[in-house]
């Protein structure tokens, strides 16, 4: 049986991830700076704070794997996202190494590529494009996989998650949502292929509605469950689309893939996204 650490396990994330990873079969080691309480068979947990280098080497002792999620998870200012998202980093992917963890899955995001105008499918080679402070926190990381995959060779997944969740929220999300059994799937691929060096693919389900070509995940066995298109009646009872051409329509949170994140902040004009 297979140990994969969660940092940052007490978050949204993490609490959904625990009983499909579980369900797939792992042990799973739950470190966050909060105390969880509720652990079942095959859990434990422990309150590490995720930026201390020597304290996570002790822990990643003998876990065959990381799931790294504890990161600056809003748009705050820059010195959290140094903070969380870029030194957190660099202790999680040191502390791998020198506890000779072989794999990571990186938690990154969709608002690495938030600025780019919904206009077609959009791969894991775009140009990144953050959307905001939290964009480049995670775009960060992204660049630490690369590098410890490719110099040091560990072999590491970055799930471009879009929003994870039991359904979508928003119209937005119908299109970027994943399902926790799904991403607990891109998590397995992570941890088992073993022809993985390094790859980029995006977090999300299935959907006819796709602004993703994550054609990637399914190259390394993807076959997501989550069905985003049974929720559209729902979705559009609470969010109903613009009018075309209004001005609501036209707004950076309706053509970006960004959504709010890509409005906030924004100076001049959109046309310098086209
Ligand atoms: N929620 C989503 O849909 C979504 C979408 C895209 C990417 N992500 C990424 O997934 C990861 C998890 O997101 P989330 O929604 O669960 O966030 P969250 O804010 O709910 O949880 C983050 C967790 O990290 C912990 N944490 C913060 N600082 C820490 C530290 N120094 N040491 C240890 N733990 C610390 C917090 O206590 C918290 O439990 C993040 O990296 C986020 O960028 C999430």
């Amino acid at each position: 049986m297979k140990t994969i650490a969660l940092t940052g396990a007490a978050g949204s994330v993490g609490t959904g991830l625990r009983a499909p990873l579980l369900a797939l079969g792992y042990r799973l080691l739950l470190l966050d700076i909060r105390e969880i309480t509720d652990c079942r068979e095959h859990e434990q947990a422990r309150v590490v704070d995720c930026t201390d280098k020597d304290k996570l080497v002790e822990a990643f002792k003998g876990v065959d794997g990381i799931v790294h999620l504890s990161a600056c998870t809003t748009d705050a200012a820059w010195d959290q996202q140094v903070k969380l998202s870029v030194e957190g980093c660099i202790a999680v992917f040191e502390a791998a190494r020198e506890a000779g963890v072989p794999r990571i899955a990186y938690a990154s995001s969709n608002h690495v590529v938030g600025l780019h105008p919904r206009v077609r499918d959009i791969d894991n080679q775009v140009q990144m494009r953050p959307d905001g402070r939290y964009g480049v926190g995670k775009a960060f990381g992204e660049l630490m996989s690369s590098l410890y995959a490719y110099k040091f060779g560990l072999k590491i997944l970055a799930i471009r998650i879009g929003n994870a969740n039991d359904k979508p929220i928003d119209r937005r999300r119908l299109g970027n949502w994943i399902w926790w059994k799904d991403l607990a799937q891109l998590i397995s691929i992570g941890m088992e292929r073993e022809d993985l060096v390094y790859e980029v693919v995006y977090g999300v389900s299935d959907t006819t509605r796709r602004q993703f070509d994550n054609s990637r995940a399914y190259a390394l066995g993807y076959r997501p469950e989550g069905r985003p298109d049974e929720h559209v009646d729902a979705v559009y009872a609470i969010d109903p689309p613009p009018v075309p051409g209004s001005e609501a329509a036209l707004a950076l949170r309706e053509t970006t893939f960004g959504g709010d994140f890509s409005q906030w902040e924004f100076v001049g004009s959109p046309q310098r996204l086209y």
